[in-house]
């Protein structure tokens, strides 16, 4: 991704304030780390939305009749996305995913959620999703802008 630089300082700047920090404040950060995948994808967030949300609405028609995004919403074709972004792929409850994307015990974090919406039958093949991709980088972009916002 972009920018890696400043998010390197960021991380740095941090783990010097954990290093001088007192036992206590040690403590908390080891019982963070449990839940150390999503948190951290989730800690990126700021940076994928790096796209333009509004184009990605209109990108979005090409995902709206097999996904709804909104929590409690049915699945429809496709699982429900809320909250999806983070976990593992296949983690939808009550959702009948084909056994090739629970196999790939990916993660979906921008880069896999990247390489799925340009190319799904590469990067998990004989998945059930009935897309062919959109391969142009900066409609991604914007799409998983779009995404993340709507299914926080
Ligand atoms: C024709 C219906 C269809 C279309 C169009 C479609 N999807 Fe899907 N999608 C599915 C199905 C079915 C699955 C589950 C695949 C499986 O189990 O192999 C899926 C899975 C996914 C997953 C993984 C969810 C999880 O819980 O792991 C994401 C993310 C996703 N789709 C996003 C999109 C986006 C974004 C678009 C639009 C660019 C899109 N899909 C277009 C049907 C569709």
């Amino acid at each position: 991704m972009k920018n890696i630089t400043p998010k390197l300082f960021l991380v740095l700047f941090i783990l010097t304030l954990t290093a001088c920090g007192k036992d206590e404040q040690k403590n908390e950060t080891i019982d963070v780390q449990s839940n150390v995948d999503q948190t951290q994808i989730l800690s990126n967030l700021k940076d994928d939305f790096a796209g333009d949300p509004e184009r990605g609405k209109r990108l979005y028609l090409q995902c709206r009749a097999c996904h709804s995004l909104k929590k409690g919403e049915p699945h429809k074709i496709g699982p429900n996305l809320y909250n999806f972004y983070g976990k593992q792929a296949g983690s939808q409850e009550r959702f009948n995913y084909s056994s090739e994307l629970l196999d790939s015990k990916i993660l979906w974090d921008y880069d896999n959620l990247d390489r799925w919406l340009e190319n799904p039958q590469a990067l998990i093949p004989e998945n059930k999703m009935v897309y062919v991709g959109m391969r142009n980088p900066k409609d991604r972009e914007d799409l998983i802008a779009y995404l993340l916002i709507e299914t926080q």
